[in-house]
């Protein structure tokens, strides 16, 4: 599948109907948009969309997570920025000590292989019946054609995949 510019944000939220907990994996970086007139800064499509949810931020870069409260400074109003929890952290380790249930895990930072131990993690204790995951940068390199070994991990865990962009992969438990 090709790559495409359309993004599953919004469907994963209403998938959920009322998220709570959001975990985004990957401080936005970047002041720039990546994709002008759609969304781009995950942080800011999940604090516009999903107003009553906590959202995790995660990035173990210090400069992303310093960006991204300067960007989400500038845009959110003090109640918005008030549920966003900044991490300077490696995502693997935030997802081994973070015990509450997830209602969103999204994936936008941590490689293949953090990915992947990071969905393990998650797996043991935080994700749910009703938990949904989206997965995105599924076609670069290690991801051609969305078959990255994340996401059969992902499958072999129980879910499926509702929505595949190319770009963005988006699963929900096959159990719903
Ligand atoms: C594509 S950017 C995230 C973009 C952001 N989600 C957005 O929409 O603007 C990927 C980020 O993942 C971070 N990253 C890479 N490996 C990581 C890891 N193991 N744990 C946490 N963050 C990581 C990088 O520092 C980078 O800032």
């Amino acid at each position: 599948m090709g790559r495409s510019h359309e993004y599953l944000f919004e469907d994963a939220k209403n998938l959920c109907i009322d998220p709570r907990v959001i975990i985004d994996l990957g401080c936005i970086k970047s002041n720039h948009p990546k994709a002008p007139g759609s969304y781009g800064w995950s942080t800011l499509a999940w604090a516009k969309l999903c107003p009553m949810a906590i959202i995790h931020t995660v990035d173990i870069d210090p400069r992303a997570v310093r960006v991204s409260k300067g960007v989400l400074g500038a845009r959110l109003s003090k109640g918005e920025l008030s549920r966003i929890r900044f991490h300077k952290e490696d995502a693997v380790r935030f997802l081994k000590r973070f015990s509450q249930e997830i209602d969103i895990l999204y994936f936008d930072g941590p490689g293949e292989q953090g990915s992947r131990e990071g969905l393990h993690a998650a797996a043991s204790k935080s994700l749910q019946l009703s938990s949904v995951i989206l997965f995105d940068d599924c076609d670069l390199p290690e991801g051609k054609d969305g078959r990255r070994p994340v996401i059969a991990d992902a499958l072999s865990l129980g879910f499926v995949t509702v929505k595949d962009t190319g770009r963005q992969v988006l699963m929900i438990r096959e159990s719903l």
